[in-house]
């Protein structure tokens, strides 16, 4: 394998710079040139490439966002535009495709695994919503932005005794509220897994502060319902509480990303360029059991689905469930 490229696709997530870097110096040490795709899919039909050398990618490993830009481009669900991908690649003597990114980009990295064109995924994604994997690049450094603003929301709300309900991303999946609810010890999670009951949550936060708390958390994924709504249900059952509400929106999406999504996107980077020189394609780089694995993309996107830490989730229910 001699030329090899890579794109960032969907939603940009910090450490998607550092996966391309590993990408990019993995190639140099095999001595495999990497090219890079400007705006995913959309750059990929387009044949809108770029060099890349381990000169121009060293300082990237720190930087959040993508320097390969992304772009959201449903219409790669079209055949023609796949095959007309899988040409601009031949035609510049590109052997195979390194995609990163969400669902959305590895739905559009299998299909051209069904053409026969070789792909690797590495799943880089706030969301941590791709099946099989429990991790996905960017998801520990949005839970950790997630929790500054919940700190700092914590010393407001505190001081007027209020409630607060926070709404996070995730679109249909309930990690990034689960995990940011339970590491600032939240009141009460609403995730879309899990049945909604406004009176329970109401009965959660009155709880707390009939045990002393002097305010109260709600942390909210946006896959239930936006802010307004929910404070407007709440005020249903409680016409009495202080409460306001704040949309984190894509604050979780930036900065620079943590040592966790940084060492696991250099591991993932360098793995997908293992693998297409040992000949294999077809596969999404992940973790299973807290260890590095790799999956076959095709039969884990067409079998299985996402599942939330449901024991987290629970924990935390159990944590704020107390008589009263
Ligand atoms: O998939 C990542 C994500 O940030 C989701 O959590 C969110 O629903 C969506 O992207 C927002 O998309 P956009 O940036 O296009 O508004």
């Amino acid at each position: 394998m001699k030329r090899i490229a890579v794109l960032t696709s969907g939603g940009d997530a910090p450490g998607m710079n550092a996966a391309i870097r590993a990408v990019v110096e993995q190639g140099a040490h095999h001595g495999i040139e990497v090219v890079g795709v400007n705006y995913g899919f959309k750059g990929l039909v387009e044949g809108n490439f770029r060099e890349l050398t381990v000169a121009y990618c060293q300082d990237k490993i720190r930087r959040g966002g993508t320097f390969l830009y992304s772009a959201r481009f449903p219409e790669f669900r079209e055949k023609e535009n796949q095959l007309k991908a899988i040409e601009q690649m031949k035609a510049k003597g590109i052997e195979a495709l390194v995609a990163i990114g969400g669902d959305g980009t590895f739905t559009g990295a299998l299909q051209l695994q069904k053409h026969g064109y070789p792909i690797i995924g590495i799943p880089g994604t706030i969301d941590n919503d791709i099946p099989g994997t429990e991790y996905t690049i960017g998801f520990d450094s949005a839970v950790n932005n997630a929790l500054d603003e919940i700190d700092k929301i914590s010393d407001t709300a505190s001081s007027h005794n209020r409630t607060f309900v926070v709404e996070v991303m995730g679109r249909h999946a309930g990690d990034i509220a689960v995990w940011a609810g339970v590491a600032t010890g939240a009141d009460a999670i609403a995730i879309p897994e899990a049945d909604f009951d406004m009176k329970d949550i109401v009965r959660r936060v009155h709880s707390g502060r009939a045990n002393g708390k002097d305010h109260s958390m709600i942390i909210l994924a946006e896959g239930v319902m936006g802010v307004d709504e929910f404070i407007h249900g709440f005020q249903k059952v409680d016409p009495g509480m202080s409460i306001r509400g704040i949309t984190l929106a894509h604050v979780q999406r930036g900065g620079s990303p943590s040592a966790r999504d940084r060492v696991f996107a250099t591991l993932m980077g360098a793995r997908a360029v293992d693998c297409l020189i040992n000949g294999q394609a077809g596969l999404f780089m992940g973790v299973k059991g807290e260890q590095f694995a790799t999956f076959d993309i095709i039969e884990t996107l067409e079998k299985k689905s996402h599942a939330v830490r449901q024991d987290l989730y629970q924990l935390n229910q159990d944590l704020t469930n107390k008589a009263n």
